[in-house]
């Protein structure tokens, strides 16, 4: 009879099954608590754990390495055994203590270079800019020449200069002139920071230096256009700091860069300055920013180029002499004659006009030489 044996079974396994199931909450409970301080102590060994610092890779001999830590010191430290084939120039975790290598950091740090500085076409033309004839000509000369026709220099032999220095006050237009030769040539424009590459990439300027100009040798034709230029080139006593460390060694690089590649490799160099007192000649030297290009405040003859192009799109009565106008404008850079035309047609705006006035005009040439008394104020104001 095998359906009287199968009961029987399966009255043992209901009566099993309600044995394990009402017994077993507490064991269950007990498990879950067992795996939560487990994990708990797991996370607490976490916190606990003192944290390793990345540092670079500079020579290997055998099981032990120079590294250097990020403050520039170096040391002799030991490897553990999980880092074999380690190569100088990579980046590893160590101890704190002791140094010792702990392992390697699967990244290589590469910039990306784009995200650093400003690359651009830029399209501004030559009619953009105004009284500087013969800076035009000098920097159409020195960058437009080799990169338009290298073969007449290599015909006649010479190398053309890698660069130019374009030194004067603010807003004479060095950014624009570097802009408008790097339209000519249709060459990628590379915008870098001097400031910017010493203070916010600590300890990475003189890296970041070599990729920019690998970037650019990759773009080519281009322009690396430095501006402030000072900030990474200035004459230096003494160098004492290691923030002018780093601003040396970052120098260096740029130096090294200009003396290494070759001429007519298609890169060009513009360096700007409002200071070219403060320069460390080493960056003027011959082979390097050999040219130097003055850009001046403009004479009055520029001024009123300058004008015209800037109030070329303007609504206002062509019948005003704009001679006068300009001969007010005494000193005045070519950022500060565009201001005043900005300002101008505020001020038809503010009196519900359309169209500018020589009043607009006028006001507007006062309130820019307001606000430039003001700034020479605070200018000198900071020195006490
Ligand atoms: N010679 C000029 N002709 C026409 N516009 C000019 C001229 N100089 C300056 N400007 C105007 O002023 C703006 C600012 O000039 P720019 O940025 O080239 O000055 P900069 O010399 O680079 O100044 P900074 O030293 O402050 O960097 C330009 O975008 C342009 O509109
Ligand atoms: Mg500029």
């Amino acid at each position: 009879m095998p359906a009287k044996e199968a009961k029987p079974k399966s009255i043992i396994d209901s009566i099993m099954y309600s044995y394990s199931t009402s017994s077993n909450p507490y064991e269950e409970e007990n498990r879950i608590l067992k795996e939560t301080i487990n994990r708990l102590k797991e996370e607490i060994e976490r916190f606990k754990a003192s944290p390793l610092m990345v540092c670079e890779v500079r020579e290997i001999f055998g099981n032990t390495a120079i590294i250097r830590i990020p403050n520039g010191n170096q040391f002799l430290v030991n490897l553990s055994n999980e880092c074999d084939k380690l190569k100088s120039g990579e980046l590893v975790l160590v101890e704190q203590k002791n140094l010792t290598v702990i392992k390697k950091i699967p990244i290589t740090r590469r910039f990306n270079v784009e995200k650093f500085v400003i690359v651009e076409k830029p399209t501004t033309s030559w009619e953009e800019v105004g009284g500087l004839d013969q800076q035009v000509r000098e920097i159409k000369e020195v960058v437009e020449l080799p990169l338009k026709k290298p073969e007449l220099f290599k015909k006649i032999g010479i190398t053309p200069p890698k660069g130019v220095l374009l030194y004067g006050e603010p807003g004479t237009g060095k950014t624009l002139l570097a802009k408008a030769v790097a339209a000519s040539t249709n060459s990628t424009f590379i915008e870098v920071v001097g400031s910017e590459l010493v203070q916010k990439f600590i300890g990475e300027g003189a890296k970041l230096v070599k990729e920019i100009f690998e970037f650019a040798r990759k773009k080519a034709p281009a322009i690396v256009f430095i501006d402030e230029l000072d900030a990474l080139a200035a004459k230096r006593i003494e160098v004492g700091t290691s923030g002018e460390r780093e601003v040396n060694r970052t120098f260096m690089q740029l130096l090294a860069e200009l003396d290494g590649f070759k001429p007519l490799d298609n890169v060009k160099v513009i360096g700007a300055t409002n200071r070219k007192d403060i320069l460390d000649p080493a960056v003027i030297r011959p082979g390097r920013l050999d040219r130097l290009l003055n850009i001046p405040i403009p004479n009055p003859e520029a001024r009123l180029e300058i004008f015209k192009i800037h109030s070329k799109n303007m609504n206002f009565d062509r019948s005003i002499n704009i001679g006068v106008l300009t001969s007010r404008m005494e000193g005045f850079s070519g950022a500060e004659i565009k201001a005043t035309c900005t300002e101008a047609g505020y001020f038809a705006i503010r009196s519900d006009r359309t169209f500018v006035t020589k009043e607009d005009f006028l006001k507007a040439i006062d309130k820019v030489k307001e606000e430039e008394k003001a700034e020479g104020e605070d200018y000198l104001g900071m020195f006490g």
